[in-house]
């Protein structure tokens, strides 16, 4: 497993990096494969762990503590965010800080997560939605200041509203903030226009999420997949998205390595980039931590390939079912 620096926060990371919302309750999921896949990507060398409070409501924050007190002797990271008071996702500019996050609200919000992860500190806590109307708000810049000095944190991160990877710049120009977490795969390219740029002169480490489109870019949904109404997956890939999406995923078919994967391929793309610091594939099964962390040997796509990924590229407005 190669690593990649984290922004100027400077820590080595594993370039595949791992990501735990599903295991907070995607259905499928089982504490047991969800362990023994976490253990597997430790012993592969994968360092970096992206969990959240809201995530099974402390669920995926209590595994990955479970992982990283077992785990003494390796060095992990660990990623968690909060979540916004008014529980709206994604923030918009009429909300007002107070709403969403308020300074004591942060502070205990932390020590939650804490408390799940049984963990003394957090590497890194994200607000988990962000408006960048609040950039120049004293309130939540004090707030983070003081849990960074008091040794709580030790670094900041916002994680971008879905489709909106522009909103967060303003904020990162205040020089506050360590890390960008930003959906950032062959379909999603536009964090290259104007995000990447900005974070690579300031040394905002780069976290690229949602690898898969929450699953069309692996090459497994079909137009009759289904999920059961509480899992939220039946929502984002409801009518108006789930025929468009297995559409676009079939189209790139050709453009797939023989002996290789459509997973494979996405990852690739995102590797090829060097403004990413971590990649963080939603993983459940030993099959796909083995699958997904092999993506860093084989390392990035050839410059050709990359410049026939950009026709696939498809930018999306925010819609009621994307949250
Ligand atoms: N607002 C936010 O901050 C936010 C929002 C969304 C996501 N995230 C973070 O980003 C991470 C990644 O996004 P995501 O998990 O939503 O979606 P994703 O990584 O795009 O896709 C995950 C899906 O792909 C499947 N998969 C993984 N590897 C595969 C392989 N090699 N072959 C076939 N299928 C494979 C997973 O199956 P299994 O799970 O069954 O292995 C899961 O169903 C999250 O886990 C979370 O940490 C953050």
């Amino acid at each position: 497993m190669k690593q990649r620096r984290f922004g100027r926060v400077g820590w080595q990371v594993s370039e595949i990096g791992y990501g735990m919302w599903g295991m907070g309750g995607w259905t499928g999921s089982d504490d047991a494969e969800s362990m023994a896949s976490l253990q597997r990507a430790v012993e592969l060398g994968c360092n970096f762990f992206d969990t959240a409070w809201v995530y099974g409501d402390g669920h995926s924050e209590r595994l990955l503590g479970e992982l990283v007190r077992a785990q003494r002797e390796t060095r992990l990271y660990v990623a968690t965010k909060i979540p916004p008071k008014n529980q709206k996702w994604p923030a918009r500019p009429e909300y007002r800080l107070d709403d969403v996050f308020p300074p004591d609200y942060i502070r205990r919000l932390t020590e939650a997560s804490l408390k799940n992860l049984g963990l003394q500190k957090i590497d890194l806590i994200q607000f988990h939605v962000w408006d960048d109307s609040w950039a120049e708000d004293e309130r939540w810049q004090r707030t983070i200041d003081d849990l960074k000095r008091e040794g709580v944190v030790q670094a900041v991160g916002l994680s971008l509203n879905r489709w909106e990877p522009e909103n967060g710049i303003q904020t990162i120009r205040t020089g506050l903030i360590d890390a960008v977490q930003v959906i950032y795969n062959i379909f999603d390219q536009s964090p290259e226009d104007r995000l990447f740029p900005v974070c690579r002169d300031l040394g905002v480490a780069v976290i690229a999420r949602v690898p898969f489109d929450e699953g069309t870019l692996t090459g497994k949904l079909t137009e009759a997949s289904r999920w059961p109404k509480e899992d939220w997956r039946s929502h984002y890939f409801g009518p108006a998205n789930l025929k468009a999406s297995v559409e676009r995923a079939e189209a790139l078919r050709p453009l797939v390595p023989p002996g290789t994967t459509m997973a494979d391929l996405a990852l690739r793309f995102i590797l090829s980039n060097a403004d990413v610091s971590t990649v963080i594939p939603g993983m459940r099964k030993p099959r796909h931590v083995d699958a997904n962390l092999a993506a860093s040997d084989r390392g990035g796509l050839d410059a050709g390939l990359i410049e026939r990924l950009r026709a696939y590229r498809w930018d999306r407005l925010p819609t009621p079912w994307s949250d």
